[in-house]
């Protein structure tokens, strides 16, 4: 097992990564204060994990809310009946949250555990490599609303991530490269060295080669949480450069319908449309373009846009981001592989004709 701490002074919190954790009781004990847990999971990851939790935990009085499974479910109104369980058990502020599951059970338990009683300590155990490696560290939390992806939510931080790499085995393809997209992230924003380890071992991640999605896991969550530890609350642009591919991505993903385009599928050709924006403001090269949508193609992501989307389209939904600040868009471009950069000084008239571009191709 790795263990390393996010810092973040009196809110830090340790992230264990290796195999077989769920059965590791002392890892949830040790950061249970009280008796009182409750555990949130869904319909598709309950049935293969929970019970391993709920041994893990049988020392305590352990309640549990099913949701059910989807990113079209990650709604308030989800929320609400999360509230609903946690009263009519009796939940009180002594409850530790389990949040069981991938990104989208994750973050709507973090956003319950944020709100319920003004916050509830919360742990959480994410089941898919895109919550290993990305949503379950850092504290964002919150769900969608239908005008726009993520925009209700709240900064809360986990008492203790721990990232089961035994439970990837049970994961669908399509759902295991949604990760990858988000691990060819920490390359192309900041870390050009796992940049060139990914180019080497992009298929072994396909293959699920456990050493390297260990090394991948390890390497992606150390990358997120130096950015968090720098600006936990987005305030002064470092970890905005983690939404890089997303403004697009939120755009597709809101356009398509919730869970139609998975979010790391998104993601994907998201980074691939911020780099075209790139190459035609004149920094990134054309070459390393090419390498960025070969590695995504090798990860079986997204290179061509949804067909059914067009530039309006695009247009409309991006006008809704969270990076719009006093009316400016504001994007994370690439200087080069590697290093990233939020700005609103790109060229309009250059956005318009990417969008045209791969709105067409
Ligand atoms: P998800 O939670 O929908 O999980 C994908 C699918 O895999 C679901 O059907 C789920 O039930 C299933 N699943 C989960 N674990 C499994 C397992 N071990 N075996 C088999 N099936 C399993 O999607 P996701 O990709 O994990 O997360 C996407 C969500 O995360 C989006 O809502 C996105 O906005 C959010 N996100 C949040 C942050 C953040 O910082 N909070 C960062 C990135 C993404
Ligand atoms: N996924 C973006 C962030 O955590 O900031």
């Amino acid at each position: 097992m790795k263990t390393f701490d996010v810092q973040l002074g009196n809110r830090s919190y340790p992230i264990y990564i290796g195999g077989n954790l769920l059965a590791q009781s002392n890892l949830f004990l040790d950061h249970i204060p009280n008796e009182s847990v409750f555990i949130i999971s869904n319909e598709k990851v309950a049935p293969l994990y929970l019970e391993q939790v709920l041994d893990s935990c049988k020392r305590l009085n352990c309640e549990v809310k099913i949701l059910p499974d989807g990113e079209q479910h990650k709604t308030i109104s989800t929320i609400e009946t999360i509230y609903s369980a946690l009263l009519e058990r009796h939940c009180s502020r002594d409850t530790t949250l389990i949040a069981l599951g991938g990104g989208v059970v994750g973050d709507m338990a973090g956003f319950a555990a944020a709100t319920y009683q003004r916050g509830i300590n919360f742990i959480q155990v994410p089941t898919t490599l895109l919550a290993q490696v990305d949503s379950s560290v850092g504290g964002k939390t919150g769900v969608n609303h239908t005008l726009g992806k993520n925009m209700i939510g709240s900064f809360y931080q986990p008492q203790c991530v721990i990232a089961d790499l035994n439970t990837l085995n049970t994961l669908d393809d399509r759902e295991l490269s949604a990760g990858i997209a988000e691990i060819i992230k920490y390359g192309l924003i900041r870390d050009l060295e796992f940049f060139h380890w990914l180019e080497q071992n992009i298929l072994k991640l396909v293959e699920r080669d456990l050493e390297a999605l260990a090394f991948a896991v390890h390497r992606s969550c150390e990358n997120k949480a130096f950015i968090v530890a720098e600006d936990e609350l987005e305030q002064s642009g470092k970890r905005a450069l983690l939404n890089f591919g997303h403004t697009f991505g939120h755009a597709i993903e809101t356009g398509m319908g919730y869970g139609n385009w998975l979010h790391g599928e998104a993601v994907a050709y998201g980074m691939l449309m911020a780099a075209n924006l790139s190459i035609k403001q004149g920094w990134l090269n054309q070459q390393d373009y090419a390498r960025i949508e070969n590695l995504l193609l090798v990860a079986n992501l997204p290179t061509q846009a949804p067909e059914n989307m067009t530039a309006d389209d695009f247009f409309c939904h991006m006008s809704v981001d969270k990076k719009v600040r006093d009316g400016k868009l504001y994007l994370v471009l690439l200087n080069k592989i590697g290093e990233a950069v939020l700005t609103s000084d790109f060229n309009t008239a250059l956005l318009e004709s990417t969008l045209q571009e791969c709105c067409s191709a």
